[in-house]
């Protein structure tokens, strides 16, 4: 286990822990930028309200239901639309940055993948931006990762420039490679340019 991770049954244990889930919803897709460059997959985060990107998803209390009924709520409030989550979904839990030493206010962040069809993606991008409560408050806006590099270090290297929310960075670089949405090279490079 990585440093900073916990197991789902240790950070549950944990009386006083706030815990907050987040999920990545992707899909395949067979479009392509310029009628040239294949897009192959699209990643799904969002513009927060606090000017950084994230995930959806948001505060769970497992008190008062499970972790998986708590992130559904959540995207039903940012997204507009039901995506049942279940714990097929479930990544991995880690400490908030910086882990502090009041357990009583500890963040635990719970991160969760789901696959779906291009076509689901579509209607979740239209309700975000319709139906969804938070849309305009806590979400400004649904963003598509780029995934692929264009001339002059544009597309994935200036998007991993921006700032994001807690560990959404590392928890988008890590589901990249892991589900291998990219390449380890493409995704090195794209690393590289962006320290720039
Ligand atoms: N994406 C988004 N947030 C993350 C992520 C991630 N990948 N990883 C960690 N977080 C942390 C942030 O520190 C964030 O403040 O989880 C916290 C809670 O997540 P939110 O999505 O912001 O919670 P939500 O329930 O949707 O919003 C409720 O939380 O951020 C505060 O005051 C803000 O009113 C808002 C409240
Ligand atoms: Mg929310
Ligand atoms: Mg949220």
């Amino acid at each position: 286990m990585a440093s900073g991770q916990l197991s789902r049954e240790e950070a549950l244990a944990c009386s006083g822990c706030r815990h907050a889930c987040h999920v990545m919803l992707y899909a395949d897709t067979a479009s392509k930028l310029f009628g040239r460059t294949p897009i192959r997959h699209i990643v799904l985060m969002q513009m927060r309200f606090d000017g950084l990107l994230g995930f959806p998803g948001g505060l769970v209390n497992p008190e008062e239901e499970s972790l998986e009924a708590g992130l559904s709520r959540e995207l039903l409030e940012e997204l507009g639309l039901e995506v049942p989550i279940t714990e097929e979904d479930y990544v991995e839990t880690c400490h908030a940055p910086p882990i502090s030493s009041n357990s009583r206010s500890h963040l635990i962040l719970h991160f969760y993948v789901k696959k779906m069809e291009e076509e689901q993606i579509r209607e979740v991008e239209k309700a975000a931006a319709s139906t969804a409560v938070d849309h305009g408050l806590e979400v400004m806006g649904m963003v598509r990762v780029p995934l692929f590099r264009t001339n002059h270090n544009g597309g994935l290297s200036f998007f991993l420039t921006h700032s994001f929310i807690g560990n959404a960075r590392s928890q988008l670089i890590t589901s990249l490679l892991r589900l291998n949405l990219v390449s380890p090279q493409t995704l090195a490079k794209a690393l590289r340019k962006s320290l720039r």
